[in-house]
């Protein structure tokens, strides 16, 4: 089995071939940062027509890396949404276009589902699964039952975790997007200088908040002499952010280990998925707490946690397994819950 996966519904644009031997035939993913850059954060209609403009290229690119023809597909797949609604468009506009001229299936993905499934890909983890995904637009705690089968068991009631990250790069002028910047800015700093609060720390359940601990950085920025961003605080900063957000993670997703283990007593696996899943220190954080746990971590490669096409492929390709194809009159969704059933969490916003 053989799928080109695209990806479009943020700000990279992602075409991949994956098959379903679990291998990675290519996967090119090419970046709009630059387009982005002087607005400091992603610009729909910017992002929507870079898309447009880098596609059919980028696919032409994947498809001659992985030696293969469109004949020689067996489905097209595309992130179907949550996103931001142009960019989807595009990717699911040239999904149709491509089954269409060779009488394809097509695979109108979840992206939330590629982050889930990316650990089968690489590494075939079986259902079910504990999974942590935090990302730029999402951070919950998932029971994975099976290919479109998801039980939520926590989210965020304000900010996603990339987002707190990019909001505190933003307040440090280290530039977007900001997750790698303030891990890099972390290092050699003091994860204890500044003490700043672990939200929801010690409460039942599994739900996240950030954006306390958001503030709390504003104000200790705000707080420190003139000339305050030099380099040590900075570092110190980060350093104390990280840290501070990394217990609260850990601390919610031990509770989530409690309830996934009351429901699969006889399940093991946790996997960590997203692009904030690209963090060395929270990665080394959820393998500690795994190991004390008796839960077997599963951290994808760096560039499988952030947006790719591959991801969308293989999801394609478990999709395709179960006879899930979806329709040429598929419309692109903006918001698509994994878990349609999950209640709304007390004080969220619209995000989660
Ligand atoms: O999954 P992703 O590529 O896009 C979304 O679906 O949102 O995640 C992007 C987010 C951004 O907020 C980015 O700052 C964050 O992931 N990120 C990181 C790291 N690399 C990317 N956050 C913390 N540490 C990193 N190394
Ligand atoms: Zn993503």
């Amino acid at each position: 089995m053989i799928v080109l996966g695209i990806e479009t519904s943020c700000d990279e644009t992602a075409a991949a071939v994956v098959t379903g031997d679990r291998r990675i035939l290519s996967d090119r993913v090419l970046s709009q940062l630059d387009d982005h850059r002087p607005f400091g954060g992603v610009v729909p209609e910017i992002a929507a027509r870079a898309h447009l403009e880098y596609l059919d290229g980028l696919i032409a690119e994947a498809m001659e890396e992985a030696g293969v023809a469109f004949a020689d597909l067996d489905g097209v797949a595309a992130t179907g949404g949550p996103g931001l609604i142009g960019g989807v468009i595009v990717g699911v506009m040239t999904a149709k276009a491509i089954a269409t001229v060779h009488d394809l299936p097509l695979l109108a993905v979840n992206h939330l589902e590629g982050h889930a499934l990316t650990a089968r890909l690489t590494d075939d983890v079986p259902f079910p699964f504990l999974l942590l995904l935090v990302s730029g637009g999402h951070c919950q705690l998932l029971a994975v039952e099976g290919v479109g089968k998801y039980t939520r068991l926590g989210t965020t009631v304000d900010d996603a975790l990339g987002e707190a990250f990019d909001k505190v790069a933003k307040m440090l002028d280290l530039g977007y997007p900001g997750g790698p910047l303030v891990e890099r800015a972390a290092r050699g700093g003091d994860p204890a200088r500044f003490a700043l609060p672990r939200p929801m720390k010690g409460r039942p359940g599994c739900h996240f908040s950030f954006s306390g601990l958001k503030t709390a950085v504003k104000h200790t920025i705000a707080a420190l002499p003139s000339g305050g961003l030099a380099a040590t605080n900075v570092a110190d900063i980060c350093a104390s952010f990280q840290t501070a957000a990394g217990e609260a993670l850990m601390d919610r997703t031990r509770n989530a280990i409690g309830e996934f283990r009351a429901r699969y007593p006889d399940a093991d696996n946790i996997v960590i998925a997203g692009g904030v899943a690209a963090n060395s220190t929270l990665r080394a954080l959820l393998g500690e707490l795994a190991e004390r746990e008796g839960m077997r971590l599963t951290a994808p490669p760096q560039p499988l946690c952030t947006d790719n096409g591959a991801m969308i492929a293989w999801a394609g390709i478990e999709r395709l397994r179960l006879g899930l194809t979806n329709p040429l009159d598929f419309r692109p969704r903006p918001r698509w819950p994994l878990d349609p059933d999950a209640p709304p969490a007390a004080f969220a916003g619209v995000k989660a």
